[in-house]
């Protein structure tokens, strides 16, 4: 497996940890959606991308030739061809077993999850969700809806509280958002856990959005059976997208599977019609599900240099989570001197764990020789325990 892009090769070619962060220029910064009081690096072609947990190795080269080979299409709307929508969707349905009508596109995931703000979340108290999570539902709720929403704060041990949450279920109670693996954290629920709190909320009036965002990244045995919860007509909502493990984020392709009836729901309150994606995205999607030997070893790669960050964290007595994801979660003293500290040597991070995780800076999985660079970085800064 090797990076793609001309850029990111050469400049990881370049001799010695300190003589290339000498080359990179500063990164400038954006407001986002996910923490106001955040900001997060634009992404300069030369910086270590460590913030958007991202594939680092791109998606693979069959992908890549899927896309390059099919450009003739992009005059064309993607329906009604062999790369449409609708292929897409067949082919979802038949993978996992499901009907057609019980799967919804989305602009990345992302626009799936603000989906769910308008259709759920109207009334007060519609939404739950953790504190933390990946905060798009609920931030989207906050900004354009005249209450808050409900957040449930995480364990002690920084698990998503499935208990809490169920107490705090009420009659008004639409939508039960949960990250699984969740981000920041990078942990995931027992399996068995997550499968009885969602037959559990049968008796409820909710819909249980489930964000696998990082589904493939787990260990297979470790994974809950939410498709099976769906085949056997629990009112889950699996979310899922190409811009993780299949390492297609720029393409934005991310897609739902759920109960017709709320998919049905979700296609009456959206703008898109469900499924206006790209060509070029249809394309690597079709092409990418059926790779499944590349995901398999990118899995495996990432559990790679999982382990090597892990070590290492160790030998610096640097506390963090045991993580099922591309990022990992690492205490210090100053999350914000961090990512400040970084911006020399052309890495960039995203800030913190949020504002119930202050002292908690959450650190995409790179590719090896990415990680060193990190760590010859981060050896330099002798504050960041004491
Ligand atoms: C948990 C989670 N869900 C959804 C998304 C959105 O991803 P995309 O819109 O690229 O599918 C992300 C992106 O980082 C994420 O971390």
């Amino acid at each position: 497996m090797k990076a793609t892009g001309f850029n990111r090769r050469k400049f990881l070619q370049l001799g010695s940890t300190l003589a290339v962060a000498s080359t990179i220029s500063p990164i400038s910064y954006g407001a986002t959606l996910l923490d106001k009081n955040d900001v997060k690096p634009l992404g300069n072609d030369e910086n270590i991308r460590l913030f958007s947990n991202e594939n680092p190795y791109g998606p693979s080269q069959k992908v890549l030739d899927a896309i390059t080979n099919n450009t003739n299409r992009v005059n064309r709307y993607a329906s009604f061809h062999s790369y449409s929508t609708d292929t897409l969707k067949e082919k979802i349905a038949k993978i996992n077993g499901i009907a057609k009508d019980q799967v919804i596109f989305g602009h990345g995931s992302f626009e799936i999850l603000c989906m769910l703000t308008r259709t759920f979340g109207q009334q007060r108290d519609g939404i739950i969700v953790p504190a933390t999570t990946f905060n798009v539902t609920a931030a989207f709720a906050d900004r354009i809806f005249d209450h808050k929403v409900k957040r449930i704060l995480l364990t002690d041990g920084m698990d998503i509280d499935l208990e809490t949450t169920k107490k705090e279920i009420t009659k008004n109670t639409k939508l039960v958002y949960i990250c699984n693996p969740n981000n920041p954290t990078g942990k995931s629920l027992p399996a068995a856990k997550l499968e009885s709190f969602c037959k559990e909320l049968a008796t409820t009036n909710c819909t249980i959005a489930i964000d696998e965002a990082y589904v493939e990244l787990m260990e297979p045995s470790r994974r809950p059976d939410t498709i099976e919860l769906l085949k056997q007509k629990y009112n889950v909502l699996i979310i899922r997208t190409f811009s993780k493990a299949f390492g297609l984020a720029g393409l934005r392709v991310g897609y739902a599977m759920g109960l017709p009836e709320t998919i049905a729901k979700l296609n009456h309150d959206s703008y898109t019609f469900s499924g206006l994606i790209g060509n070029p995205g249809i394309v690597a999607a079709i092409t990418a599900l059926d790779d499944t030997d590349y995901v398999d070893e990118y899995r495996k790669k990432n559990v790679e240099v999982r382990t090597y960050m892990e070590s290492n964290l160790k030998k610096m007595g640097l506390k963090y989570l045991k993580s099922d994801t591309n990022f990992m979660l690492i205490e210090v003293k100053d999350v914000k001197r961090l990512k400040e500290e970084l911006v020399p040597f052309g890495i960039a991070i995203f800030p913190s764990g949020g504002k119930h995780y202050p002292t908690w800076a959450r650190i995409s999985i790179g590719t090896l020789q990415e990680m060193k660079i990190f760590f010859n970085a981060i050896n330099t800064m002798n504050w960041l325990t004491s």
